[in-house]
């Protein structure tokens, strides 16, 4: 299911699905993923990047499962621009980095990797800017619009289907962020 467009949205209503990941799940996939960061960058000091607001809830859970581990973090807020047959053509950056990435080992933290259009664009955008190292983590990989060749070095979660879901960071129209679970979305049409 691709997200709801606004005017079906606003002719029918947006009710809250099924619940696809539970927080006992979201918790042990955080945990997994922070034990392979850590035996990944050896002590190495990491900048966690956070892409706001989706990866909110993802990167603070996160960053306290690697409390022993020498971390700092920064966010960059990005928006999707234009328009193709997938919906859109590009990606903006709206907030950078505080810091500059250079000779830090970036590790971008990403809600979810869908198109790959966002994931793409930073990767390239850190790359070129002279940062020791980049790697990036997704939280949900739902990989069935893939439109760039691109995958996170460490992921979470693992979409079954494409359906739009929302809930601990990720969001419709800016609701449901505060879920503590990851639920499907469903639009009705009024009939
Ligand atoms: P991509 O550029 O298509 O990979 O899209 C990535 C961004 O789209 C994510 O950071 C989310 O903000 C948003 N997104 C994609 N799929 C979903 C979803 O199922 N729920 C909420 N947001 C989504
Ligand atoms: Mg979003």
């Amino acid at each position: 299911m691709r997200q709801p467009t606004k005017s079906s949205s606003t002719a029918g209503t947006t009710e809250l699905g099924p619940v696809v990941f539970e927080a006992a799940e979201i918790a042990a996939a955080v945990s997994r993923v922070a034990e392979e960061i850590r035996s990944d960058f050896r002590g190495e000091r990491i900048l966690m990047v956070g892409v706001l607001k989706g990866a909110l809830l993802f990167l603070s859970d996160l960053m306290r499962e690697l409390a022993d581990h020498p971390l700092t973090i920064d966010f960059v807020v990005v928006s999707s621009y234009g328009s193709n047959a997938h919906g859109r053509n590009g990606v903006r950056l709206l907030k950078d980095l505080d810091q500059s990435p250079d000779v830090e080992h970036v590790l971008l933290v990403e809600d979810i990797v869908d198109e790959g259009f966002t994931l793409s664009y930073l990767l390239n955008n850190m790359r070129s800017r002279k940062a020791a190292s980049v790697r990036s983590c997704a939280l949900i990989d739902k990989p069935f619009r893939r439109a760039v060749d691109v995958k996170a070095d460490y992921v979470g979660l693992h979409a079954a289907s494409d359906d739009f879901l929302v809930g601990y960071g990720l969001d419709f129209q800016e609701r449901f962020r505060n879920l503590p679970h990851i639920r499907q979305l469903q639009s009705r049409v009024p009939t």
